[in-house]
């Protein structure tokens, strides 16, 4: 199996990767890091913990993290996640406490000692990763690959051009971009369209078995602010996590990928220049400075379907 590592700020979709991490048998899930975003860290750990337990994966580690992004001050997404940042579903506290560790030291650890490279799989903003490659850069021997839920290529969702997890820590992200580890974007572009339908989220909802039914609640998870279904049981964070176990179901491309640092409307964008075959910049006389990263365009939205569902449910039937 796969020894991946997801660090995450649970959140609605962030418990559904989780879900699937722990169930899918191509991935060894070695350790759970929490960062600030769609709510406060401590709530996040708590989340995360809950998840974890209801999964049947009660021994995972997990750390607490950084607490804000590197300059912004905290923006949860709490019209989004609920007041709970997981959708309000009154779930039991957890019975464990995180590591005694942080995430920092944690991702370093279990990096180095996996005996195979690690995938990162960050479903959140990007600070533990950030500040995990400034202090440690030894752990990049030992990643495969970075596989980020954030960006767009097209809109955004926190500001018109910024997707939520790369505008609440830019600086972050940048760092990412720039560390030279093999990376995949799974932006807004891909991460919209993975939904569930209504009658798949009925029947997990009504399982009897744990998980799965946590699934169900999750994805009919409604926006407390509009009442909205939170698009119709979208997957979102979980498809990053697809895009792991099955890449096959992603069409990506190698382009250069460049986080808008300066303030204004445009800050915390992703801009991917699409306009023309790698290499011909330079003949254009403009420096590729850009780090390049496999962006994601296309997705096989009834494959990771049908994969999560067989996942989630088919572990609880066994
Ligand atoms: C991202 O922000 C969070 O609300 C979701 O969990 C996802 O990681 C989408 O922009
Ligand atoms: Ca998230």
């Amino acid at each position: 199996a796969t020894p991946v590592i997801i660090d995450c700020d649970t959140g609605v979709d962030d418990a559904l990767a989780l879900l699937f991490a722990v169930r899918h048998p191509g991935l060894d899930l070695r350790a759970v890091t929490c960062v600030a975003g769609n709510t406060d860290v401590d709530q996040v750990v708590r989340n995360t913990l809950t998840v974890l337990e209801q999964a049947g994966a009660p021994g995972i580690p997990v750390a607490r993290g950084a607490e804000r992004p590197l300059i912004e001050p905290v923006r949860t997404a709490l019209h989004v996640h609920g007041r709970d940042g997981m959708g309000d579903l009154g779930l039991p506290a957890p019975a464990r406490r995180p590591a005694d560790v942080d995430a920092v030291a944690l991702l370093r650890r279990t990096i180095l000692a996996s005996p195979r490279p690690v995938t990162l799989i960050p479903t959140a903003p990007l600070t533990n990763i950030a500040l995990l490659l400034r202090t440690h850069p030894e752990v990049t021997r030992n990643i495969e690959r970075i596989v980020f839920m954030g960006g767009a290529v097209a809109t955004g969702n926190a500001t018109a051009v910024a997707e939520f997890n790369v505008w609440h820590d830019p600086e972050a992200a940048a760092i990412l971009l720039s560390a030279g580890v093999p990376t995949t974007m799974y932006g807004l572009d891909v991460f919209e369209r993975v939904v569930v339908p209504a009658g798949d989220v009925r029947r997990l909802g009504e399982s009897t078995e744990p998980g799965a039914r946590l699934a169900g609640r999750l994805l009919s998870h409604r926006d407390p602010v509009t009442g909205e279904e939170d698009p119709g049981g979208g997957l979102g964070d979980a498809g990053a996590v697809c895009a792991v176990a099955d890449p096959a179901g992603l069409t990506t491309h190698r382009l250069p990928v460049e986080v808008t640092l300066a303030p204004g409307p445009g800050r915390g964008q992703t801009v991917v220049d699409r306009r023309r075959r790698p290499g011909e910049a330079e003949l254009h006389g403009e420096a590729r400075e850009q780090p390049l990263v496999d962006v994601a365009l296309d997705v096989d939205v009834e494959r990771y379907v049908k994969l999560y569902l067989a996942t989630v449910e088919g572990a609880g039937a066994r």
